[in-house]
């Protein structure tokens, strides 16, 4: 009886302490006009204790333990596939670098950082069965500028030297990053939004990431108290002439309709973002619950919401359009950028970034550059505008790179006149690299990874977010705020490194080969056939030869 009860006491106690967890799911739809679709979806988990998973029981345990074995404060890891474009689709909710990035700060108490960070890497790599495991010295920085963590920190902690910062651009992401991934949410994909998460039509899309952010963040006003929260996103952008037509719904896109929310979420919600609808007008059934109106930095965004409940009626969400003949040219984002390789030939080569201000004044943005140690890049060849000594940098850190130990590392706090576009070139030299470094398909080119763009937007125009969702306390997204925080990836460039001429040992196989071949068969015959001596021909009459001659002439 004793027993019993105590086994009553300790589980009320568990299921108390798990009431406190709470789980959302969201999915965010955002027409970008004339020719794509973005959604966005989140599933946020968040654990109401303080310091660790234990008795969580909606958060992913075989993520949790990751993150309490390796004492991380914070964590973002993302998989893309694809290019997000700045200028023509404004901004997404959160910028992912193409291939696989992963940036993590660790607790205070961890000394030897870098170990910690290569085994969790390591450990991640098979957790979501991506090459992360390629993390090491060589690849990895710590930035000094250009990202601060999203969550709650202690005060006078010194962030960066916890942190840590690699990409993968040659990583391609596919259905077996999708599964494990989609394992970690509490309804997995059979219930919930994550059921419309099927491969075969995320992989039909112009772009898509998926992505795990943990983090901390505070309960109240004063941050004397914290939880945990993880968050899983993934991002697609739907093209109009992949669907073949402009009119989208849920079974378009995802290949069935809703079947209801997950039974374990507090809340499941669609929004739509109508703002388009002035542009190009659009018809969504059923109606939505309702029509929230943000105003932020000057430009209003006006949301459908509806309120999905987990009755497993299957909903199909429509938009039909009119009139679609007008002609969409979007104007670009307030700061947009780009980035190529210059040079030719084998020997030098040049990077360049150009990034642009639309805005009508300044902005300051932090420019992380991260060169590879194979690609050395020069501080003393850095040019802005063509100018060595430019006033528009305020500050700069440059950390060079070692050869098969440390990447090249340039940070710049500039300051970008209005209106105006500002390149940024360095120059490389192209080294060569050891037989074995060499990919298998070394001619395809080297990848370089993408700069980081790290800026607080002054206005919101194109800055997209969803309404506070995850915490009333969230640092980063606070709509009262008059900046926007943002971090944007450029896109990646590709340089063809000088290679070796792999096709020679085949050719000499080849060579080889038929050399072989060739003796064998005189070779062969020599040494196994049995030489026989001819029996002497006998002295013939001159009869006995004149009919030897006849003879052959009928044969
Ligand atoms: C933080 O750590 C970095 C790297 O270890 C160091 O360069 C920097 O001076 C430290 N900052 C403070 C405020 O202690
Ligand atoms: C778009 O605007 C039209 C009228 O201008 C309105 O009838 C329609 O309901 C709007 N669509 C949405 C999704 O609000
Ligand atoms: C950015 O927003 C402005 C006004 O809000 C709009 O005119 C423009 O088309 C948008 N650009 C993109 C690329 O979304
Ligand atoms: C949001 O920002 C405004 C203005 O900076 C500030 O007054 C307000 O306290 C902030 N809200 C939160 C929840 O931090």
């Amino acid at each position: 009886m004793r027993v019993c009860l105590t086994s009553i006491v300790i589980s009320v106690f568990i299921l108390l302490a798990a009431a406190n967890d709470e789980f959302k799911e969201e999915i965010f739809l955002k027409p970008l006009p004339p020719t794509h679709l973005y959604s966005f979806f989140q599933f946020i988990t968040l654990v109401n204790n303080e310091n660790s998973f234990e008795h969580a029981h909606l958060a992913p345990r075989s993520l949790s333990e990751v993150i309490s074995r390796f004492h991380v404060e914070e964590l973002h890891l993302t998989l893309t596939e694809g290019q997000w474009r700045h200028h023509k689709w404004g901004y997404p909710v959160l910028d992912a670098a193409p291939g696989a990035e992963l940036y993590a700060w660790f607790s205070e108490d961890v000394e030897d950082v870098d170990t910690q960070w290569r085994q969790l890497s390591a450990t991640l790599s098979g957790l979501f069965c991506a090459s992360l495991n390629f993390i090491d010295g060589f690849n990895t920085i710590t930035p000094r500028m250009a990202l601060w963590p999203s969550g709650a920190f202690k005060q006078n902690q010194n962030v960066t030297s916890q942190l840590r910062y690699a990409s993968l651009p040659r990583e391609i992401v596919c259905t077996e990053n999708l599964t494990p991934w989609k394992k970690l949410l509490p309804c997995e994909s059979i219930r919930g939004f994550s059921s419309l998460l099927n491969s075969r039509m995320i992989h039909n899309t112009n772009y898509h990431s998926i992505g795990v952010h943990f983090r901390r963040m505070c309960s109240n006003k004063e941050c004397s108290q914290t939880h945990l929260e993880v968050k899983q996103t993934v991002s697609l952008v739907f093209d109009y002439k992949i669907l073949k037509s402009v009119d989208w719904s849920l079974r378009k896109l995802f290949g069935q309709g809703l079947p209801g929310g997950c039974p374990l979420a507090s809340s499941s919600q669609i929004y739509v973002d109508i703002t388009s609808n002035d542009t190009q007008p659009f018809k969504l059934t059923p109606q939505p619950d309702k029509i929230i109106t943000s105003q932020r930095g000057g430009s209003d965004t006006k949301l459908a919401l509806y309120n999905i409940k987990p009755d497993g009626v299957m909903m199909n969400l429509a938009a039909k359009y009119g009139n679609t003949d007008k002609i969409i040219v979007p104007q670009p984002p307030p700061l947009h950028f780009n980035r190529y390789v210059l040079g030719y030939g084998k020997e030098f080569g040049g990077i360049v970034t150009e990034v642009t201000n639309n805005y009508r004044s300044p902005i300051s943005i932090v420019l992380l550059e991260n060169a590879p140690w194979w690609l050395p890049i020069q501080l003393s060849t850095l040019r802005i505008n063509g100018e060595a000594e430019s006033k528009l940098v305020l500050s700069q850190f440059f950390s060079p790179g070692r050869c098969r130990q440390k990447p090249y590392h340039l940070e710049l706090l500039l300051r970008l006149p209005a209106r105006s576009t500002t390149t940024i070139t360095m120059d490389f030299e192209f080294v060569f690299l050891k037989w074995q470094e060499y990919p298998p398909d070394a001619n395809h080119g080297f990848y370089i990874g993408s700069a980081l763009i790290s800026v607080n937007l002054p206005t919101a125009r194109n800055y997209t977010s969803l309404p506070l969702t995850g915490s009333t306390y969230d640092s980063v997204v606070n709509a009262s705020q008059p900046w926007y925080p943002a971090v944007f990836r450029t896109n990646g460039a590709m340089v063809s490194l000088p290679t070796p001429d792999f096709s020679m040992p085949y050719n000499v196989i080849c060579l080889a080969c038929t050399v072989v071949a060739l003796a064998f068969g005189p070779l062969h015959n020599i040494c196994t056939k049995e030489l026989g001596l001819k029996p002497t021909a006998k002295k013939l009459t001159w009869k006995q030869r004149l009919l030897g001659i006849f003879k052959k002439k009928q044969d």
